[in-house]
């Protein structure tokens, strides 16, 4: 069984002319951890497409809808968000919205004590999360006293800590400085090695996310253009075609090989440039 499917699904917000998503078909397997970059200009789609994998849309953001889409074989139109979020864990752009508790241990127990797991147990899971997030030193502050990172982590930690099958992140970095994005982004590859899920996120930092893509999936105007291997995907003409925000040793050898001056793959690091001339 696919744990994510999209069967022939449409989607356009109330009052909108244009549909957000087109005819979507996706599938992400099962238990095949996986770092998969979800990519596309401003307004394709990529919030909608995160928006479906818990139910939000339909049942939350009004609109029209056909089709369908499955999180773990359930129907996200019949099953509760609550329910679908046991097995899909979803970080939003903006953490500051998504925190509201007065502290950072309570912010994290939330969840866990809602679900009805004993106290003891959450204490655990909460130091767990916390150390593989390293934020134990801030669990007795108040979420709004710290930093846009720190902010971030805490919301990871928060959604870790229910053990999700699946961690969805929608641009996790974009209030944050490089160095700080670069160590989200390792945790999140981190946490992807550690607990053995796939990690699905949103992301326009492709000079710090590409090296660690297994799968790509591209979208355009609300449909999924292309989704395979990262460097297929790479290599290809839409990625090359599409408005994005493309590391800078891709442009280099992209345009060497436009020049038939390069014909092997392109590289998407220093470290893989250096390994490719060398070859
Ligand atoms: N809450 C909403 N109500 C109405 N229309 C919306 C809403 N959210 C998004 N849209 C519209 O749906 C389309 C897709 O938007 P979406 O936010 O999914 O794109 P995106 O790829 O996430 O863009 P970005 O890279 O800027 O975050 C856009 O035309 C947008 O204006
Ligand atoms: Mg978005």
């Amino acid at each position: 069984m696919n744990f994510v499917k999209f069967d022939n699904f449409y989607y356009r917000y109330k009052g909108n002319e244009e549909y957000a998503l087109n005819n979507i078909n996706l599938d992400i397997e099962d238990n095949k951890y996986k770092f998969i970059l979800l990519c596309g200009e401003t307004g394709s789609g990529k919030t909608s497409l995160i928006r479906c994998m818990n139910g939000l849309i339909p049942q939350f953001y009004a609109g029209f809808y056909k089709g369908k889409v499955f999180i773990n074989g359930n129907d996200t139109v019949e099953t509760s968000i609550a329910n679908l979020s046991t097995d899909v864990g979803i970080v939003f752009q903006n953490p500051e919205n998504q925190l509201i508790s007065m502290n950072v241990e309570n912010e994290i127990a939330f969840g866990l004590e809602n679900l009805g797991v004993p106290p003891k147990e959450i204490s655990r899971k909460i130091n767990e999360s916390a150390s593989l997030t390293e934020i134990e030193h801030l669990l007795d502050k108040a979420p709004f006293e710290l930093s846009g990172g720190e902010q971030q982590r805490v919301a990871i930690a928060s959604i870790l800590v229910l053990e999700p099958k699946m961690l969805i992140l929608d641009e996790p970095t974009a209030l944050l400085d490089p160095y700080m994005a670069k160590k989200i982004i390792n945790l999140l590859q981190e946490i992807k090695e550690d607990k053995k899920i796939t990690v699905l996120i949103s992301e326009h930092r492709l000079d710090l996310i590409l090296p660690f893509t297994d799968q790509l999936i591209l979208m355009k105007n609300g449909s999924i253009i292309e989704y395979d291997s990262c460097e297929k995907v790479v290599n290809g003409i839409k990625f090359q075609n599409l408005n994005l925000n493309k590391p800078v040793i891709y442009s280099i050898f992209s345009k060497l090989k436009k020049k038939n001056l390069f014909d092997k793959k392109i590289p998407i690091s220093i470290t893989e440039a250096i390994k490719s001339l060398r070859m």
